[in-house]
């Protein structure tokens, strides 16, 4: 049985004196919350505090991005050895927003993927469509594409040791949902996707859900049966709705 796992993405939002009454907050709830793992992805200059004072929790922590690249000539770039270094377990890999705003291409998320493999780091990667293209009926391909070219590049073993999360563009920080029936559609495909190369690696993979989840709404999309849990931007940012969301998951 796969267990229940949420990601809180605080994107660039937080400073440290916020941060620290965020943490505490959600180290209080821990207990309350269950048998659910919990993760927090933060900015890199948040990255140290974060582990400081996740360190003796069951919280894991993590980074937001990486570098393809595992050294050399890359100003302002951070490589999956140094986030290994540093302690970090989890790396978000080619969300949205780094492929639409930084024109990050499905090969070099494949390179980011792999990088962070190579690294000892669980690679959180970001699947999804554009409302455009759910529209015109490609949503199963778009996102069967993404994988594929990650599939292509690590293989499938690889994912023995990920994490999918389905985020459909449309969906991120606009207050609208997939339906739990949509989101379970495309779980079903991700899902589908890796069991056509190795059954026992697609029955153990952890597929979360992203896209304004909030405590509201978790239930019902966390009850779906390939929906493993989520992953959070907005209401991560505000420990009671991160830990009413934690709860919900914990099915
Ligand atoms: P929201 O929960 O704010 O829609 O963000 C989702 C997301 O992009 C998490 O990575």
């Amino acid at each position: 049985m796969r267990s229940p796992l949420v990601v809180g993405n605080w994107k660039m939002h937080g400073d440290l004196a916020g941060n620290l009454q965020l943490l505490q907050q959600v180290i209080a709830g821990v207990p309350a919350a269950g048998a659910v793992d919990m993760v927090v992805c933060a900015p890199f200059p948040y990255l140290e505090q974060v582990r400081n004072l996740l360190a003796a929790t069951p919280v894991g922590w993590g980074a937001q991005t990486l570098s393809e690249h595992a050294q050399g000539a890359y100003t302002g770039e951070v490589s999956a050895g140094m986030l290994r270094e540093f302690g970090c377990r989890y790396v978000i890999v080619g969300h949205s927003e780094r492929r639409a705003l930084f024109s990050e291409s499905d090969e070099q998320v494949a390179a980011k993927f792999l990088a962070a493999c190579n690294a000892g780091l669980v690679p959180i990667l970001c699947v999804g469509e554009t409302l455009a293209q759910r529209e015109s009926g490609e949503t199963v391909r778009v996102v069967e594409k993404q994988l594929q070219v990650v599939l292509d590049r690590a293989g499938v073993e690889r994912f023995s040791s990920a994490v999918v999360a389905y985020e459909p563009v449309w969906a991120i920080g606009t207050g609208r949902t997939a339906t739990p029936e949509q989101a379970q559609e495309v779980h079903v495909a991700i899902r589908s996707c890796l069991a056509r190369l190795d059954q026992q690696v697609a029955s153990g993979l952890q597929i979360l859900y992203g896209g304004s989840v909030k405590a509201q709404n978790a239930g019902e999309i966390f009850a779906q049966a390939d929906i493993d849990g989520g992953l959070i931007g907005g209401a991560s940012l505000v420990a009671d709705d991160f830990l009413a969301i934690c709860q919900a998951a914990n099915r």
